[in-house]
């Protein structure tokens, strides 16, 4: 097996974190480098991504992505405050779950987009639709 880096999330079969899928990870994941790199002063890391501004965020020794701007305005989650699995919008508090995307309190009503998430040999990789 290579750098395990997650915990629960091997468990999980998911792809947060998941350092059990067969092979390096295609064409499709880009590789955000290091985790150590992409977190070292932060649990909040945002990506551009085949265009997309995507939040990564580190709880609990795993890495969750999401899409960083808010769907109640203009403004990018990686800004705000991250508690947990939640994460709080600067703008107007809005926060959403980071595990599943979903809004958890007002003013936010919609969700933002989750992205998948894996560990390959020490490497963070992302999949992002554009
Ligand atoms: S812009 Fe995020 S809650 Fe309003």
């Amino acid at each position: 097996m290579n750098a395990m880096i997650s915990g629960a999330g091997s468990d999980r079969g998911d792809d947060h974190g998941n350092d059990l899928h067969d092979g390096a990870p295609g064409a499709d994941w880009h590789d955000l480098g290091p985790r150590d790199a992409c977190f070292g002063d932060s649990p909040c890391l945002q990506a551009t991504v085949n265009g997309v501004k995507v939040g990564l965020f580190l709880v609990d020794d795993e890495v969750y992505a999401i899409d960083d701007l808010c769907t109640h305005g203009h403004a990018m989650l990686t800004d705000g405050e991250l508690d947990g699995f939640e994460v709080e919008c600067p703008l107007h508090g809005g926060v959403f779950d980071v595990r599943s995307g979903k809004p958890m309190c007002s003013p936010v009503t919609r969700p933002v987009r989750t992205h998948p998430v894996r560990f390959y040999q020490g490497g963070v990789y992302v999949k992002v639709e554009g």
